[in-house]
């Protein structure tokens, strides 16, 4: 999931054409060079949509000091459950929807319940009628209905150097880390807006000078599965800073859970690590930790709740066809323990992509598309849910009201399951 509504300090209107200085209390503000091209949509000679959304990306290029705007490949939008953005965003789209449309590939975050099980789920009626308007007001707009947090593994995957405008804090990291995109960590508003201008301002992740890691973490001996528990520490210990890590041995799904976690809990959308293809500039490193075993254990230790448990939710973010097949294969010849319910979050291409593996899933479960435990009103359903995500150990608790308990999808699998 990503922020709905950017934070802006008070912004003022754009008072000139060409680019100069002004000051707003402590801040020092540059204007965003426009082409006559951008200046025309500006002015709203191509509609009032388009129009409110240069506004919001001038806003942001002048807060961050940006010289221009640049193309995007592709936009991610987040703030699609009606859980998260509510009557106040419901309107918004409905509004917004009547005067633009996307010009670049974007596709969309999960929603707040699986479009065709959702009366499986427990969610009710108002809750569905609203969602489904979400649902329009997004088609309206043109943004593709992919409803994943995994956009890069349902078709919307970016190559290296691609600038992006991407709003989900778990796939920003990826495509910036994994997969060599450049992207900011967008607010839902904002990656929209990009994705119908088809532009972004450049700053942030998107220059090259930025994206250098600041502090080492050497990660030793790090356990299967303990991947999310290493993002979680990571993302706390790095503050604002880029991380090279070391010792993080894991194929494209465990830096999928990795990155969620870190992303959930630091406020950076981008590590590098030892191992990759090309070593990163280590030139800038003001720091090394040192993160043995121990630590996590501890971190593990208070993310462990109790062992009651209403729920167990596995996929955040959204499982992978390797993931549910690694699942599959480890509960095909086992029965349901029938201690608790068991959620499977995926996408809908990966949930198309398995079918043996699905039907294996929903002995155990509930094999959940569209959505996921954080966005969904899990809050009416459960309270006491237990995850193997770092990710969802930041939000169960707030968003979700959960008592969240950390364990390893091993150890999930082993409660569900006898
Ligand atoms: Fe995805 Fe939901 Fe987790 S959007 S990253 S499964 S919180």
């Amino acid at each position: 999931m990503g922020r709905w509504f950017p934070t802006l300090p008070g912004i003022p209107d754009r008072p000139a054409l060409s680019p100069q200085l002004y000051y707003t209390g402590a801040l020092i503000l540059l204007d965003v060079h426009l082409t006559s091209e951008e200046e025309r949509v500006l002015a709203g000679e191509e509609g009032h949509g388009r129009q409110k959304a240069m506004e919001l990306l001038v806003a942001l290029g002048d807060i961050y000091g940006a010289e221009r705007l640049i193309p995007i490949a592709s936009a991610q939008v987040s703030g699609a459950s009606f859980k998260t953005i509510g009557e106040a965003g419901l309107q918004f789209l409905e509004d917004f929807s009547q005067e633009a449309k996307v010009t670049v590939r974007s596709s969309l975050n999960p929603l707040g319940l699986d479009l065709v099980r959702w009366k499986e789920m427990g969610v009710d009626e108002k809750f569905h009628e609203r969602q489904a308007r979400i649902v329009s007001a997004y088609k309206s707009l043109g943004v593709e209905p992919l409803y994943t947090c995994t956009p890069y593994l349902s078709g919307n995957r970016p190559r290296k150097g691609q600038h992006l405008a991407w709003a989900e804090s778990s796939a920003t990291v990826f495509a910036n880390s994994v997969l060599g995109a450049m992207t900011n960590r967008e607010g839902g508003p904002s990656a929209l807006a990009a994705g119908i201008i088809g532009k972004t301002a450049e700053y942030g992740l998107h220059l090259k000078v930025n994206r250098k890691p600041r502090v080492r973490v050497d990660l030793e001996g790090l356990p299967k599965g303990m991947a999310p528990m290493a993002g979680y520490l990571v993302g706390r210990l790095a503050g604002n800073r880029i991380p090279y890590v070391t010792g993080l041995e894991v194929g494209p799904d465990g830096h999928k859970s990795f990155g969620a976690a870190m992303a959930a809990s630091g406020a950076v959308s981008m590590y590098t690590y030892s191992g990759q293809t090309r070593k990163p500039d280590l030139s800038s490193i003001e720091e090394t930790i040192s993160l043995p075993l121990s630590e996590l254990r501890e971190c593990e230790q208070s993310l462990a709740g109790g062992d009651d448990w209403d729920l167990v939710a596995i996929g955040c973010p959204h499982c992978s066809p390797a993931e549910l097949r690694r699942i599959a294969s480890r509960l095909k010849d086992r029965k349901p323990s029938g201690k608790c319910d068991a959620w499977f979050c995926t996408s809908r291409k990966a949930y198309a992509s398995c079918p043996r593996e699905v039907a294996v899933l929903k002995k155990f479960g509930k094999v959940l598309c569209d959505t996921c435990m954080v966005v969904a009103p899990i809050e009416s359903l459960y309270s006491k849910t237990a995850s193997d995500s770092g990710k969802a150990m930041v939000y169960l608790p707030t968003l979700g009201k959960q008592r969240a308990s950390f364990r390893t999808t091993d150890a999930l699998l082993e409660a569900i399951s006898r």
